[in-house]
Order: structure tokens, then sequence, then C-alpha cells
């Protein structure tokens, strides 16, 4: 079993391996400033960038939400992930094997990740036993004549290593229970088999069908879109039940359709490559435009864009073209993504493809140049809108005209540029008629009225408590002191052999213990041991505090420590000096004879020697 010391270890070693500037530059854009590096928080919305990462330190603090932290727990913020899956994921990007750490885990985890695993290995053989099945076999034949006809290429069905289900009942059951092992159970538990109404025998899902394997990230198989033979879109058999066009594996412990986006993991490279994706609806749009030699692109599988899957994205580009089908379900579904996107960051455009119902369509019609022609003149949001609002909505009264701008609001108060607003004010007032002066009172009114906005998807920041100047002065004070203490830890046991522990913030209390704890153990004080050892709020202000608490030079820095205790024990001074008066105003208020009271004369004279020392300290 792993211990404490192991891990910790572990930790250290992938924490070694990684720089965080090219880890947080993934999902942030950061522009250099001395020695420290720039960008908008992506933990709160904002505009001017008050995150900071500082690589020589190894922390990123954001001075607008406070929150902060060393690359472990950037990852963890960012991806919503456990601090130690953070280090695991990051141990993953950088091939450093994880320690054998089996033990450590309950039954019920390994369990899972047993099931886990049959779940990819038991896709994997179906995998291959479909691919072989269309390529190699009879029974593949009206499948590769479907996929032909189609125009979709050999090397296409290699690529995404497309397959066919055989018309049986129990091809692929027979195959994967008797030559590989598997158990009927198994093949329920991957969606590959269904159990008979005598609830013994098992049948498989897919027959009948082009088998198209979607496959994480990883590159793994998590699961399958089948797809029917025929022309028609769908239809309903004998039994009157309905025959799906796609018939997808259901969710599993590893498919989780709002989470993925097909293609993904072929795309990666070209999006890096050229900086964005096109998102597409359908897996046979994917397959299209990536064969026509365009491959930054990925379908959003059906027609409902998430924003999970805009996460999964942002992580790679912001910069995406959305290319939906042509119909109205399609520029629905476009709007909806659009809505996503509404927050700040991510440059949006739109193609829609014309003259026909889909990019698949359009490629094999038109060719890849054509297409890669309509992706050079893709539209902005805003222009899209205009163009949306007015193809559906009423816009000759003056109530439809009023309706349509108000759908394009939400849009147009996103345009940054005044230039640009006023050209487009222009624009939209001539589309429909309207006087420009109405468009004003409008967007007034809409950006005063923000129930109407539509929310952006998270980071809505947090109120920041606002403190009153003591409490300033004592975490200016105290983070000068823990600078110091974080890299000589000498110099707070002066501090705290001259002051109170008491006389520092609460957060910095926690701080202070940690770093004792640190001396006790002759270690130094790092990150890794200061993740486990502190709460959220502490680490944040261990980021705050080493970013930015020790701006002095060298010769000024003794100087700066003895104000900075100073300051610390006056604040003390000035807050029992508050609360001891506070206390002697109730009294009097209270206590009709408090002259008397000699609790009252002792608070008294406890706050005139408070005063004294306090004159004593301030000479
Ligand atoms: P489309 O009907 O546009 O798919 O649905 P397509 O890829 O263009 O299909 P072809 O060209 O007719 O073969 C878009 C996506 O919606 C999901 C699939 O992911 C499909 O690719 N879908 C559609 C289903 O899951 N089930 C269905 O019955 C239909
Ligand atoms: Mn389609």
């Amino acid at each position: 079993m792993l211990d404490k010391g192991e891990l910790e270890e572990f930790t250290n070693k992938v924490r070694d391996n990684s720089d965080i500037l090219t880890v947080i530059s993934k999902y942030v854009a950061l522009k250099r400033r001395g020695s420290q590096y720039w960008g908008c928080c992506p933990f709160h919305n904002e505009k001017t960038p008050s995150f900071t990462v500082s690589p020589e330190k190894g922390f990123f603090y954001c001075f607008g939400c406070h929150i902060g932290g060393n690359i472990f727990r950037f990852i963890s913020l960012i991806e919503h992930i456990t601090y130690f899956e953070a280090v695991k994921l990051q141990a993953e990007r950088l091939n450093i094997p994880l320690p054998t750490s089996n033990q450590n885990k309950t039954p019920s985890e390994l369990k899972l990740d047993q099931q886990k695993k049959d779940l990819y290995e038991i896709n994997t053989l179906a995998k291959n036993f479909f691919h072989s099945c269309l390529v190699n076999t009879q029974y593949g034949e009206v499948g590769r004549k479907y996929l032909k006809l189609r125009g979709i290429t050999d090397e296409a069905i290699k690529d995404f290593e497309i397959g066919f289900a055989p018309d049986s009942w129990n091809a692929l059951s027979k195959a994967l229970i008797k030559k590989k092992g598997k158990t009927s159970e198994q093949l329920i538990m991957a969606g590959l088999a269904k159990l008979k109404k005598n609830g013994l025998d098992i049948y498989d899902n897919f027959r009948n069908r082009v088998m198209i394997p979607i496959v994480d990230i990883n590159g793994k198989v998590v699961g399958f879109g089948g797809r029917i033979l025929d022309e028609q879109k769908s239809f309903v058999n004998q039994n009157n039940f309905e025959v799906p066009k796609y018939l997808n594996s259901p969710e599993t412990l590893i498919f989780n359709k709002k989470n993925l986006l097909f293609g993904l993991n072929k795309a990666l490279p070209e999006i890096r490559n050229l900086g964005y994706v096109i998102i597409v609806e359908g897996y046979m749009d994917v397959i299209s435009v990536y064969s026509a030699g365009i491959k930054n692109v990925v379908a959003s599988l059906g027609t409902a864009f998430t924003e999970e899957q805009a996460k999964l994205l942002s992580r790679f580009t912001q910069k995406i073209i959305f290319c939906y089908d042509n119909d109205a379900a399609g520029q629905k579904a476009t709007m909806r993504a659009l809505e996503i996107f509404l927050n700040p960051g991510a440059e949006i455009k739109i193609v829609v493809v014309p003259d026909a119902k889909d990019p698949d369509e359009y490629i094999h019609k038109n060719g890849a140049e054509s297409f890669r022609n309509l992706l050079s003149k893709a539209l902005s949001m805003i222009d899209y809108q205009i163009q949306y609002s007015l193809k559906t909505t009423e816009h000759m009264t003056l109530e439809g005209k009023i309706n349509a701008l108000r759908k394009i609001l939400p849009f147009f108060v996103k345009i940054k540029d005044f230039t640009m607003q006023s050209e487009y004010r222009k624009r939209i007032a001539k589309e429909l008629m309207l006087e420009e002066d109405i468009i004003i009172a409008e967007t007034k009114k809409f950006l005063e009225n923000p129930i109407q906005q539509i929310t952006p998807i998270e980071n809505v920041p947090k109120p920041v408590k606002k403190l009153s100047s003591l409490d300033e002065l004592q975490l200016t004070a105290g983070r000068m002191i823990l600078n110091m203490a974080w890299y000589e830890t000498d110099t707070l046991q002066y501090a705290i052999s001259v002051l109170k522990i008491e006389a520092f913030a609460k957060v910095h209390q926690e701080i202070i213990h940690y770093l004792k704890n640190c001396i006790e153990k002759n270690q130094s004080p790092s990150d890794i041991t200061a993740s486990q050892y502190l709460n959220d709020e502490a680490i944040s202000e261990i980021s705050n505090l080493l970013i930015e608490g020790n701006n002095f030079a060298e010769e000024e820095k003794s100087q700066a420590y003895a104000e900075s205790i100073k300051t610390l024990k006056s604040i003390m001074i000035k807050k029992n000096y508050a609360k001891i008066i506070e206390e002697i105003k109730s009294l009097e208020k209270y206590d009709s004879n408090f002259a008397d009271n000699p609790e009252y004369i002792q608070k008294v004279n406890k706050s005139l020697e408070l005063k004294r020392e306090l004159n004593k300290l301030t000479k």
C-alpha cells in the first residue's frame, strides 16, 4: 500500500515535471508582464485581467475572486475533479506511470474500475468484430454496398473503423462469449445485447446496421451508433415499434453522450494546428468532412450541444464554426448552441450550407474546395442572428419587429467595438425598418432588465466580502511576514515570540500552524504538503502572499518586517480597544449603577491601559 510519503513523492515528481505556465496557458490566454503572467480569470467573469501566474513560484492567483494555488489546484478547479485526480490527470498527460495504489481502494471502487475495464475491452472486441464483418465477410456485403453508394471511401472505413452488425440475433454475442470468454452480463452491461422476455437468453442489440464506433478523447471505444441501411429516416416495424435511423449504445459507466464529441480524438491534431474546430450534427457529416481532408471536425451526436461539450472543447480551442443541418431543427439547434457561448471568450461563427441538407451532402455535391470556401465566409454570431430572426419571426407589424429585435439584442450587446456597434445598429434598423432610436431604447431596456438576458454558463463571480480597513491592513502585514517565513522559517519563530498568534488574521493563523508543523518536522514548506494540510481558502491565501506579499528590495526587508510586526501589534490593540469600548457602552446603557460596578471600573482601566500601549507603539 502506498503510504502518505510515497503519495507525496509521486505528487512531487509530477509537479517537478510540469510547467504551470504551459498547463494554464491551455485554458487561459496569458500575457507576460515582468516576471508574472496575466490573463482573464477562468473562474469568474471579467473583462480586465486580474488572474496571474508566477511560473517561478509555481502558483496562480486571481486578485478578483481570490482563488489561488498550485498547478494541481488549478487543474482540479477547471476540470471539476478532486486534487488527487488532478495529480493523476497531469501524470497521465506527462506519461508518468501511476504508482500501484490498488490496495488503497475500497472494494466497491475496485469493482467499478474492473467494470469499466471490462466495458472498454468488450467494446473494443465488438468494434473489431463489426469491422471485420464489414470488410472481410459476405455478411458485410450489404453494408459495403450501402457505404459505397453514400460515397464513403475504403479509407474512411479504415480511419473510423466502421463496421457492420450482421442481420442475426446472436452473431456478436456468440462470437464474444464462445471465442472471447465474455459473459452475457457483460454484453448487456455494454448495451451490446439485451435480455429476452424469458429472462434467460440474450439477443444482439445491433442488427443489420452499419456500425460507427464512438471513441473518447483517449482513443478508447465507449459506444456505437448503428445506422439502418434503408434510406428512410426511420420506420415502424410489424410489431409497431419505431425503428430509429440511428440506434446508439445506451448510457453506460463509460458512455455519457453529453460529455463526448464524436471524432474529437481524430480531430485534435488539426484543431491544434489550425486553431479552430468545426462542429457538425451527425456521424456522417464528420466522416465526410474529415475524409475530404478537413480534419478539424467533430459532431455533437444529435442536436443539442451541451455545456459539457463546450467546456471540453475550450481545453483545445476557443474558435468554433458551427455547421449544422440546413433544416429548421438544425437551425434551432444552432441557436441553442450559440446561447451557450454568449459569455465572452469564445469566437463563434456559423456556416449554413446552401442547397444541401447537411455538410455531408454538400461535400458530395460540391466537393471539398467549395466547402472550404463556405468556411472562409462563415457568419459572425450577430450576422447569423439577424438573418435567423428575420427568417423565423414575422416582422411586418411593429410588434413583430420588436420581437425580432429582442431576439437579436442578446447578441448585439456583446459587440464591444463602438464603430461596429453603430454599423450593426444601422443594419438592424434597415432590415427591420425601424428607427435607430427605437433600437437604442430597446437596448437600454434590455441591459437594465437582466432577467431577459440569457445567463452565461457558470462562473458567476462570488461576492467578495468587503473588508474593513483594519482587516485589510492586518492581511497585508501578515502577508509580508508569512512570505518571509515561507522561505526562511526562522523569521516566523521570531514573529510568534513577540506577537500573539491572535494578532494574525484567521486564515494566516492556519498557515502559521502549518508552518510550525513544518519546522517541527524539519521540512521546508511546499505547495504539496500545504495542500494536504490546509483548506482551500488558506491555499488561495498562500498563493496571494507568495505572489504579492513581498515586493521589497533585500535591504528594505528587515525594516518592512519590523513595520509589519508593529502594525499587527497595533491592530490587535485597536481591536481589543474597540471591543472593550463596546462593553463599556453597553454597561453604561443597561446598568443604572454602572459607576459602582467593579466590572465597569476594571474595563475602563483596561481601556486606558490599551490606549497607553497604543500611544507608545505609534510614537
Ligand atoms: P441526422 O439525421 O442529421 O444524421 O442526425 P446524419 O448523420 O446526417 O445521418 P444520415 O446522413 O442520414 O446517415 C444527426 C445525428 O443525430 C443522431 C445521430 O448522432 C446523428 O448522426 N441521431 C439521429 C440519433 O442518434 N438517432 C436517430 O434516429 C437520428
Ligand atoms: Mn444530417
